[in-house]
């Protein structure tokens, strides 16, 4: 245990148990309940996720599921209770320094093992199974990079320069570059913290120090404006917190962030780089991200000061949309979404329509289409100023949102949605085609 933050739970008459409803599927991030053999053997400060102490390493494993670790425990899942680490891990004895899921695409016998750092060594499983040959030392493994490590995360290839990991101890950060060699690079970044665990989630990069967490550019340290935040507000479900906290008493609310409730969404974006997002209330979900869980967040997490909900949302040239009422918000997409400066600013101003119910472009089109009951009409980005063109009528009465992506267009209305080929198929359809379960077919729910 890295034993810097063990603020005690100043917290803990808020500390309710609570569980929340939500269906049960392959990656879902219900966290399992195999209580310790022993229940004495319980400290319940150590075992309780939502106390200040934080966690000494925080990773997702092969299947997608993320683990937090402190001490003796894990917790599997965003939600759920504490685990023996030896449980799952009969190897490890004990608190662990750091862990990650490496991402090594050039070694498939790797990709996506776990690794798990205690002092001197290092643990690689797969299935929750130990990968022969190991525990090595760290000095075998990653030569270059110390022991006693305070936290590691994997870097992507296209995040990093190159499928890497960032290794932390004390205020060194070391960048240990898996294709190359000399591997490793010390990393200049006097401003940075040091960090008890550090995450990866869905493309973005977190330090955390105790239950803070900070997100920063895997490339430079740059630090954005906003952090630290209060990972029991986002990383987890804590009785009386985050995001959650109103909401909770409230089944409405709760409704916008399960996302198999079969409530409707307000609306649903593809990018260039196949990213999908729904959103819902003042909620949004991947849907790309199987491998990653599934986990609700709450807009301004991605993009600073969007607040309430979204009318429509399309992504056009690395930038994506926001429609909200009359108006309309644009945040350039990079490591972080920025805000264009300017915005938001009238509709009618920006795209010449004055109000609409869904929008959507295709992968690397300029043609953006703008639904209003039953109406589809077409504005084309680059024209200057822009202005829509003649209007169809869709077999769709109603559309709550719409999105194409290489698999062609998806129109969504309540708890379906209705995929045609492309956009003529769209505009040229004689009957409706079957309608699909969002809830079942894109967010593996179960049924
Ligand atoms: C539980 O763990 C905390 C932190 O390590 C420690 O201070 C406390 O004494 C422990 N309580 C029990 C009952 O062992
Ligand atoms: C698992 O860890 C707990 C807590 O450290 C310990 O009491 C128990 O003996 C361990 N079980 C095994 C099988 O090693
Ligand atoms: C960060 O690490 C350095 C080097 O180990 C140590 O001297 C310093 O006290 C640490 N700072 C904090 C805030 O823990
Ligand atoms: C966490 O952040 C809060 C607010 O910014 C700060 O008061 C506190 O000292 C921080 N705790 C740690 C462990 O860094
Ligand atoms: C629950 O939330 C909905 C949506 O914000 C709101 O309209 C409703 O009044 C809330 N109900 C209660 C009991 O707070
Ligand atoms: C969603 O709708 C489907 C089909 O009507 C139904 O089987 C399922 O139980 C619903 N889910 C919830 C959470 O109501």
């Amino acid at each position: 245990m890295k034993g810097l933050f063990l603020i005690y739970c100043l917290c803990c008459s808020l500390v309710l148990a609570l569980t929340l409803p939500m269906k049960k599927s392959k990656h879902d991030d219900t966290g399992a309940s195999l209580h310790p053999k022993d229940p004495e053997s319980y400290n319940t400060s150590l075992a309780d996720r939502c106390t200040a102490e934080g966690f000494d390493a925080v990773s997702l494993d092969d299947s997608g599921m993320m683990n937090f670790f402190r001490g003796n425990y894990v917790w599997k899942g965003f939600r759920g209770t504490a685990e023996l680490i030896n449980a799952t891990w009969p190897e490890i004895d004990g608190d662990i320094d750091a862990a990650f899921r490496i991402h090594h695409k050039n070694k498939p016998e790797a990709h996506e093992r776990m690794y798990l750092f205690k002092g001197e060594h290092v643990w690689a499983y797969y299935e929750s199974k130990l990968v022969a040959g190991y525990p090595l030392k760290i000095s075998e493994e990653f030569p270059g990079v110390p022991d006693h490590l305070d936290a590691a995360v994997e870097c992507h290839s296209g995040e990093c320069k190159s499928d890497s990991i960032l290794f932390f101890k004390g205020n060194s950060v070391y960048l240990y570059d898996l294709s190359e060699t000399p591997a490793v690079k010390k990393r200049n970044w006097p401003w940075f913290q040091n960090c008890t665990c550090a995450i990866r989630y869905l493309e973005r990069y977190y330090c955390v120090q105790g239950v803070n967490f900070t997100r920063f550019n895997p490339v430079t340290g740059e630090i954005p404006h906003g952090y630290p935040l209060d990972m029991r507000d986002y990383f987890m479900d804590c009785p009386g917190r985050g995001h959650g906290h109103s909401v909770r008493k409230n089944s409405t609310l709760m409704s916008f962030k399960d996302r198999c409730s079969n409530r409707s969404f307000d609306a649903f974006t593809s990018d260039d780089s196949g990213r999908i997002y729904g959103f819902r209330g003042i909620y949004f979900f991947r849907t790309d991200s199987r491998r990653d869980g599934w986990h609700a967040w709450i807009h301004s997490h991605n993009w600073k000061g969007l607040r309430g909900t979204v009318d429509a949302a399309f992504n056009w040239e690395n930038k994506i949309y926001f429609i909200q009422g009359s108006q309309v918000t644009i945040y350039i997409s990079d490591q972080l979404y920025t805000l264009v400066q300017g915005y938001p600013l009238p509709l009618q101003e920006e795209l010449g329509v004055q109000e609409l119910d869904a929008a959507f472009t295709c992968p690397h089109s300029s043609l953006l289409y703008v639904i209003k009951g039953n109406k589809i009409r077409m504005v084309d980005l680059k024209a200057s100023p822009r202005s829509p063109g003649t209007e169809s009528t869709l077999l769709h009465s109603h559309v709550d949102s719409a999105m194409c992506d290489v698999r062609g267009v998806f129109i969504f209305d309540g708890p379906s949605f209705y995929q045609y080929k492309d956009v003529a198929s769209l505009l040229n359809a004689k009957n409706l085609p079957d309608a699909h379960q969002i809830s079942t077919e894109m967010l593996e729910c179960s049924q």
